[in-house]
């Protein structure tokens, strides 16, 4: 069985007139099929990078990447195929509604009128949006928009699912809605691959993880491993959070950190 996400030595370097900024710096990732998969970063670590390297959007510098067996750079169209990728940047149109948007989604993947119309419906009550499917995007709230954009990943029935930040900038309560999605998004078989800042949001939803920090992969395994590793390592005698484990890998103070993490931008 290949693996969900094979990337080997991944390098992206941005030339533009400021100079050259090497964004992410030879990165290797392996994810299994089924998995919930963590990219965890500060602001300016390299995930948004690695993602659009992952799913086409951005050329690749250098090394190799394979999603769901295929080669991302010599097959672009068969990948896109393949995956699902919501971004931090949702492109909703505001007057449609949405389960307008989604049957047009569908349409656009070459379903036929009535499959578009089942698969919009089958979306909606995946990410619990039924009551609002017929309401215009505009008054949606910002967890709503989100689970919309999650829902629109999905109408191709990707094997692999990108998502990036899916709760930067929604309240705790929303936060916790979108969990509940991933999870049963995860459940019926698709593996998905996250970005996130938040800790506890690696902690919660993450079979395994990476953190990231300045292009390079610090620490990678399950969170569980990554505790035990440093209560070893310290000799403490209870496990640490994966807060502490945050703060050793990427030699961040606590106060530094919280900034680096709370703060809601892009
Ligand atoms: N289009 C771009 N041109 C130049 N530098 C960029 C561009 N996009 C991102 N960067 C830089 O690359 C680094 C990684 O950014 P990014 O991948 O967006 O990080 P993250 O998603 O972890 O916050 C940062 O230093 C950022 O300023
Ligand atoms: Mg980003």
């Amino acid at each position: 069985m290949p693996a969900a996400v094979d990337a080997s030595q991944l390098v992206k370097t941005y030339t533009g007139r400021g100079g050259t900024v090497e964004a992410v710096r030879g990165v290797d990732l392996e994810v299994a099929e089924g998995e919930v998969f963590g990219f965890l970063g500060p602001n300016g670590a390299g995930k948004s990078t690695t993602v659009r390297m992952l799913t086409t959007l951005l050329t690749i510098t250098s090394g190799t990447a394979h999603v769901a067996g295929v080669d991302v750079a010599k097959q672009p169209d068969e990948t896109r195929r393949r995956i699902g990728v919501a971004l931090q940047e949702a492109g909703l149109d505001p007057r449609q509604t949405g389960r307008e948007l989604l049957v047009l989604q569908g349409r656009l993947f070459g379903l036929s009128p009535a499959a578009a119309t089942d698969k919009a419906g089958e979306l909606l009550e995946l990410v619990d949006l039924v009551d609002a499917a017929d309401r215009r995007i505009k008054g949606y709230s910002g967890g709503m928009k989100r689970r919309l954009d999650l829902a629109s990943a999905l109408v191709h029935q990707p094997e692999v699912l990108f998502l990036d930040e899916p709760t930067t900038g929604l309240d705790p309560a929303s936060r916790l809605t979108v969990w509940d999605e991933v999870r049963r998004i995860n459940a019926l078989g698709t593996t998905v691959f996250l970005t996130t800042q938040y800790l506890e949001e690696a902690d919660a939803l993450c079979d395994r993880l990476a953190i990231i920090d300045d292009g390079v992969i610090v620490r990678e395994g399950t969170p569980d491993a990554l505790k035990s590793q440093l209560r070893e390592q310290q000799g403490l005698d209870r496990d640490p959070t994966l807060d502490d484990v945050f703060l050793d890998a990427t030699g961040r103070t606590r106060e530094r950190s919280a900034g680096d993490v709370q703060e809601v931008h892009q």
